[in-house]
Parts: C-alpha cells; structure tokens; sequence
C-alpha cells in the first residue's frame, strides 16, 4: 500500500509517519517539501504530486488551523481548509484512491450540553469552523471513498499546544486565569494516529464504514479543569520543576475576547466510531499524562 502524507510536520502529521508506516509505504510531505509540492495553497502543483505519486491512500493532516488568523485571512484558511481538500478529493476519486482528512469540533455552534453525533447540525461560529465544514462537504460531494474525522483540542508532545502553555506560563506566573464555561475533551495527536491506521486497515474488509466520524478522546472537561490537571501533574512528576503559580482562577469566554468565536460544549458522541472500528477511546487524562512525562 502506498500512502501519500500531507502536513507531516504538524502536530497530527507527525504522530501518522509513526502509525502508518506499518501499513505501507508512507511518503510523507510537508509545506516546504520539494522537489514534489506538499503545499496545501497550490492545488495545481499538488494535483501533480497525487499524480506522479499515484496513492492507494491520501492521509490530509495540513490545515489553516490558526483559528484568530483565519478571521482576517478567509481567503487562505477556504483554500488550504477547503478548497484543495476538495480538489484532492477529485484526485482521489479519479484514482480509486482512499482520502483520510480531519476536521472539527468548530464545525457546531456549541449551543446546549449533549454531545453532539455525526448526524448533528451544524452552525460554524468562525471562519475556520466554516472553512473546515465547506472541506467536509466538498469531499463528501466528490463520491471519493473517504474517511473524515472531526476532532477536538489536539495535543502532542511535538509542536504548540494548551498544555504546553499553561506549563510555561505556571512557571512564569503566580496566578493564572482560565477559561471554565468551554466544555470538551483534550485529545493526543498519537491516539487519532493510531485510530486513523486502525480505520484505513478496517475499511479495506468494510467499505460500508467509510464516511464521517467524531474522534475525540474519552470523558469531559474544561480548560480551566484541564490547566489545573496539567499544573498538578507536573507538580508530582517533576517536583524540582520551578512552578511558580499559585491559582489558577476560573473565568468565563468573555474574559479573553478573541477574534474568533469559539463553542461552549464541544462534546462530540464517538459512539459509531467505537462500533463500527471496534475500539476503545481512553480517558483525556491517559494520553495527557503520557505526553507530560514524554516533555517533562
Ligand atoms: N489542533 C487542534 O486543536 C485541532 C482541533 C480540531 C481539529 N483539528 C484538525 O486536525 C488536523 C491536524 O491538526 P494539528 O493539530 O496537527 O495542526 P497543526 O499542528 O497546526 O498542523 C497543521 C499543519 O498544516 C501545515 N500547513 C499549514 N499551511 C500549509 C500549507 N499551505 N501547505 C501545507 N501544509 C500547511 C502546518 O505547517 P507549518 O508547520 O509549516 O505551519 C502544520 O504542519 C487539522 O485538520 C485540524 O484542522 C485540530
């Protein structure tokens, strides 16, 4: 099986060159590759890359997923977000060829508590959410066979993260104020790798599991609970770390005004992923735990 990787340095990008390489051969590629293009904003030339490469799976872990920049840059976050991605579906389909693609939690409006399933409206709050949401449709219009899946908080011990810069400022800082009314799950960018390479081998026996998932790690919880987690961890397993924070004080959304909105619940259901692939999601906590000690 031969695997094209787009976005491999990024935080997902980088954990799918580890799970993938098991299934085949993985030929990964970035912004700045060359001489073959792995830039997301030239789809002509990228067109070529699918086409010299001839994939049996096109794995799309590259995005605009600067989520403030985005209100300010539309133009860019619709062609990385959507545009190619429906452009690489095409390829995809005129080759027969498999398209994994990821995208959001900001695809909803985050209005109520339940967490929402794949069959769930959706009501984007910002430019990104939006553009995420036109790269689904468009993939799902293009009839190429296709695995989505919409994630949430993505973490990983590679690359700039929440927990990673709660672990900077705790030192930094003696009070820190955090966010308490944006409900979700914190989840590892190796877990959505590892379910990803899962899912490509499953659906070669079953094509009637291709389609749309949510894929979010196990369990609930907020950006202040979840900086709390992270400061008390790092406490117990690097006790000479030079934390300097002494609260962490609970605030709501409209403490921090940000050019993008951003959903209060973003719970997602992963319940048809969990039955169709026959896995089990871990709690947030494990897969946080793991990358603290991986960076600590
Ligand atoms: N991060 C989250 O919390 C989160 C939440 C929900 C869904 N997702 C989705 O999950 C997927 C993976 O996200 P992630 O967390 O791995 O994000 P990430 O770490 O920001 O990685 C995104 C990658 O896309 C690359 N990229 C940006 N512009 C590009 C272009 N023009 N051509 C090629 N590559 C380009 C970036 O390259 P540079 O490093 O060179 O900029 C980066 O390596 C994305 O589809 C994202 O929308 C993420």
């Amino acid at each position: 099986m031969k695997i094209l990787l787009l976005g491999s340095h990024g935080q997902l990008g980088w954990e799918l060159q580890r799970s993938l390489s098991v299934l085949g051969e993985v030929v990964p590629l970035h912004r700045g590759s060359a001489p073959l293009c792995g830039d997301l904003s030239q789809p002509e030339a990228l067109v070529q890359t699918v086409r010299s490469i001839r994939p049996d799976v096109i794995v799309n872990a590259a995005a605009h997923t600067a989520v403030d920049k985005a209100e300010s840059e539309a133009e860019l976050a619709r062609l990385l977000n959507a545009t190619t991605p429906g452009v690489l579906a095409q390829e995809a389909k005129a080759l027969d060829a498999l398209l994994v693609h990821y995208s959001t939690d900001y695809v909803f409006d985050g209005s109520g508590e339940a967490p929402r399933d794949e069959q769930a409206p959706t009501a984007p709050l910002s430019v990104y959410g939006k553009t995420k949401l036109e790269g689904e449709q468009l993939i799902q219009a293009s009839g190429c066979r296709h695995l989505l899946f919409r994630t949430s908080w993505v973490y990983a011990a590679r690359g700039g993260n929440f927990a990673k810069t709660m672990l900077r400022l705790a030192q930094e800082r003696e009070q820190l104020s955090v966010i308490n009314d944006q409900f979700g799950a914190p989840t590892g960018a190796d877990l959505l790798a590892d379910v990803t390479a899962h899912a490509i081998r499953h659906v070669a026996q079953h094509p009637q599991h291709l389609g749309l998932y949510h894929c979010v790690a196990a369990g609930e919880t907020t950006w202040h609970a979840y900086a709390q987690y992270v400061i008390e961890r790092a406490r117990q397993l690097q006790p000479d770390l030079a934390l300097k924070v002494q609260a962490v004080e609970p605030v709501p959304t409209s403490a921090f005004p940000t050019p993008a909105k951003r959903p209060h619940n973003s719970r997602l259901n992963t319940q048809k992923l969990q039955q169709n692939f026959g896995l089990q999601l871990p709690l947030w906590q494990q897969g946080v735990q793991r990358m603290l000690q991986e960076i600590l």
